[in-house]
């Protein structure tokens, strides 16, 4: 029976916290955050007022892709530990009031799986067809022009098999073929398998790949004008073609309305998926969000580039994403496991570094949407500068120096500088803790007086006094020059909220006879002669009369 005191729409406007569980907390000494871990942090995660935690994957794995490269679904690697204790953790998080969703990479496997292993034992078992073999060019190359993120062909040679099988990431991850029914059906199954011990939701990682074209066409090249800006579009030719092939297909629809049908038997699950599409990217968005009978959310990378957000950038991504899925509940985040930390990729002037962290934080949890807060966020970590010997991500080492990889950003959480490894662990840490990070522990941020992690927690619980902070519209009043300004409204429920994009302090025309100030976070923001006068990064926050 269900419970009917439920709020099935949690996840509109939920903050989510995101767990990296092999930099989180170890608790066994190995060097490696796990499970247990987690469990001892979750009353700091707790004390920060988000409403969920999205653990990314902790499944059997060999960890060429750090769990993103999963060889058994339905289990915990026991280097994080073990599945009696992950349901001791969601009960633990339960208790606290925090919901727990999972990260499912249901795209490809591992090499390792079973299901792989018997797939390449031969042309004729059950699972033949249950990856995506394709037969050699008569002169020996792959089947077409697809690239691997990762580097080189999205092909890899099987000797065993005589047949090529399709990648999208490391050869080590093969794609599995969701044209076949049945690897759907066990991919369902594995869902419930974790819907059943208690998960909240699913990140769902690279959730356009799940489908290619049968047609198996080449990709057409995607002129250097037409090319998105990031981090890796320079040096990764992977962003020299048009992806009209290999990935965003259109059956994946029926199957995302499998997989929420099977969210829907449970009371309140949910689910954002992570679309990755440099050029339709917002059209997918629409189509995966449309209805309510796909995923409830997709990820926005918008905001995880390099760019800095200012007004017109705000405003263009919110007017896009309106354009294209008006119906459409997004789901924002500034940092996460795969970028460089916003710190450091959005640099400011040093003395202002704080008042920028500020303010960042305020803006996000300000727009319309879900948010996805990355752990250290809330120390205002910088990327940890990590030295080539001690590289592990595979992405870094291939693409290095030009694109360092993704360890920079998923070092050891420092919680007291005072001991061993900060903390983290009283073995050698698998990356190493950041020395430019030891400043900024938990404890020390705890200590200090107006910190940043204090202002995260002042952010939180001043978002979860307005209604329409969290489950608002979004209507624009200002997006000329360096101060954003925009309303957030849910019915009489309307907050009023300017930010300063810039270093500078700046002044705007302001309805003072109309606005006043809100208590609960105050940004040193001045109304003096029908003006607004916000300091550097400041922000403000005002109700309407
Ligand atoms: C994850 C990455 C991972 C990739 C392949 C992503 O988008 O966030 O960390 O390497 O999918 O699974
Ligand atoms: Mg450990």
């Amino acid at each position: 029976m269900q419970n009917t005191s439920i709020d099935k729409d949690w996840w509109r406007g939920a903050v989510i916290y995101q767990i990296y569980p092999r930099s989180y907390q170890d608790s066994n000494g190995d060097g490696i955050g796990d499970l247990n871990g987690i469990t001892q942090r979750l009353p700091y995660v707790a004390s920060l007022g988000v409403d969920a935690i999205w653990i990314s994957p902790f499944f059997t794995s060999p960890m060429n892709d750090f769990g993103y490269d999963v060889s058994n679904y339905c289990d915990v690697d026991p280097m994080f530990g073990t599945l009696a204790e992950f349901d001791a953790l969601i009960a633990k998080a339960h208790e606290l009031g925090i919901k727990v969703m999972i990260d499912l990479v249901l795209s490809h496997t591992s090499d390792l799986h079973p299901w792989f292993k018997e797939s390449r034992s031969s042309a004729d078992n059950d699972k033949a067809d249950w990856y995506v073999w394709a037969d050699a060019k008569p002169d020996g190359t792959p089947p077409n022009n697809w690239l691997s993120i990762f580097g080189g062909s999205a092909w890899e040679w099987d000797t065993g098999r005589q047949k090529y099988y399709l990648h999208n990431f490391l050869t080590s991850q093969p794609d599995l073929n969701f044209h076949n029914m049945d690897v759907q059906q066990a991919l369902l199954d594995v869902t419930r398998f974790w819907l059943e011990r208690g998960v909240d939701g699913f990140r769902l990682d690279t959730i356009n790949f799940y489908v290619h074209s049968q047609s198996l066409k080449d990709n057409p090249a995607l002129p250097p004008e037409k090319r998105s800006f990031n981090t890796t579009t320079d040096v990764n030719p992977y962003a020299f073609q048009s992806h009209l092939y290999d990935k965003s297909q259109p059956e994946n629809l029926e199957f995302l309305k499998k997989f929420r049908a099977v969210l829907d038997e449970y009371p309140a699950a949910t689910a954002v998926g992570e679309v990755g599409d440099e050029e339709r990217g917002l059209e997918i968005v629409a189509d995966y969000t449309s209805g309510g009978d796909k995923v409830h959310m997709c990820y926005g990378f918008d905001f995880l580039g390099p760019r800095v957000p200012d007004p017109k950038f705000v405003h263009d991504v919110f007017s896009d994403l309106h354009e294209a899925a008006p119906d459409s509940w997004p789901c924002w985040a500034f940092s996460n496991h795969d970028v460089v930390r916003y710190a450091t990729r959005w640099p400011v002037n040093p003395d202002l570094q704080d008042a920028a962290n500020h303010m960042r934080i305020a803006l996000l949890l300000s727009m319309r949407g879900s948010v996805c807060l990355y752990q250290g966020e809330e120390l205002g970590l910088e990327e940890a500068d990590v030295a080539f010997e001690d590289l592990q991500d595979p992405y870094g080492i291939r693409f290095w120096p030009k694109f360092k990889g993704r360890d920079g950003c998923r070092t050891p959480m420092v919680w007291d500088e005072t001991k061993p490894q900060a903390g983290f662990s009283e073995g050698t840490p698998w990356l190493p803790v950041a020395d430019s990070h030891k400043p900024k522990s938990v404890a020390q941020m705890e200590a200090r007086n107006g910190s940043l992690l204090h202002h995260y927690r002042q952010m939180l619980a001043f978002r979860k006094q307005h209604v329409a902070l969290i489950k608002g519209d979004l209507l624009f009043v200002n997006t000329e020059g360096n101060v954003l300004t925009f309303m957030r409204e849910l019915g009489e429920d309307r907050v009023f909220c300017a930010f300063n994009l810039v270093g500078e302090e700046q002044e705007v025309a302001f309805d003072s006879l109309n606005i006043e100030p809100l208590e609960g976070c105050d940004f040193g923001a001045q109304i003096k002669e029908g003006k607004l006068r916000l300091p550097a990064y400041g922000a403000f926050f005002g109700a309407l009369k």
